[in-house]
């Protein structure tokens, strides 16, 4: 009993907000070592769960996943970095922004890439679905990218000498630069873009309650110190 009724009404379980993300983008959200999703994303839906008196529950699971399960109604909300795509606003609706991000690019150290330019004829490593995905596609072709399921192992192959760069937003390609050795985040980015919370189209009344919620606390600027518990520059 969960999701869209025939009548179209949408009825969350019980006093529970399911919320749906990809734990494998730090500082957003990762998995720690008691397997609790934690980061920017987990702590602001816990204020808003709090907000709204609800009980929060956090479900892993693989990007390009998220919206088919939104609009399954296994998901009452979203909340994975996911950027607020023209593309993506035609299969769900999005809340207000409540952060930036913006694609960067990862090379090994002593690469001879150091535009965007350079990527012509290189393989770049990308997460399935991610706005790093289309737009490499895009603009590199299909033989040129290649699809992994997070950007942590697409790291993985760039450090395995697979492929010969990652496009993926700066916060998550900091990390992976930290974790590792031997790579670095070119001084020059694809796109920047805006984060917020994706909910399933004709949703309007959660839509409309974690939108206000969202407002206030930008208005509070709990957003803010949410980002700085994580972001430090
Ligand atoms: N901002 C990018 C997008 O929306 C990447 C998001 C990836 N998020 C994640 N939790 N893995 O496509």
């Amino acid at each position: 009993g969960c999701g869209s009724d025939s009548d179209g009404v949408f009825h969350t379980e019980g006093n529970k907000l399911r919320m749906g993300t990809n734990a494998t983008f730090p500082p957003y959200e990762s998995v720690d070592e008691n397997n609790n999703v934690v980061g920017i994303d987990a702590d602001i839906a816990q204020t808003i769960a709090d907000k709204l008196g609800m009980k929060l529950e956090i479900i892993n699971m693989e990007f390009d996943a998220l919206i088919p399960a939104l609009n399954a109604g296994q998901l009452d909300f979203a909340m994975a970095g996911m950027t607020a795509s023209p593309e993506r606003a035609e299969q769900v609706d999005f809340t207000t922004s409540y952060a930036t991000g913006i694609q960067a690019i990862i090379v090994p150290e002593g690469s001879e890439i150091a535009a965007i330019e350079d990527l012509a004829d290189k393989k770049v490593g990308v997460q399935t679905g991610t706005t790093g995905d289309l737009y490499c596609t895009d603009d590199l072709g299909e033989d040129h990218v290649q699809r992994f399921e997070s950007g942590v192992v697409a790291t993985q192959a760039l450090l395995n000498g697979q492929i010969d760069a990652v496009v993926i937003d700066n916060e998550p390609a900091k990390a992976y630069v930290a974790a590792n050795e031997g790579l670095k985040i070119l001084d020059t980015h694809y796109a920047v873009e805006d984060y917020a919370a994706a909910i399933a189209k004709g949703n309007t009344e959660l839509h409309d309650k974690i939108n206000g919620v969202l407002e206030e606390l930008k208005a509070a600027g709990t957003i803010d110190e949410i980002i700085a518990k994580y972001i430090h520059e």
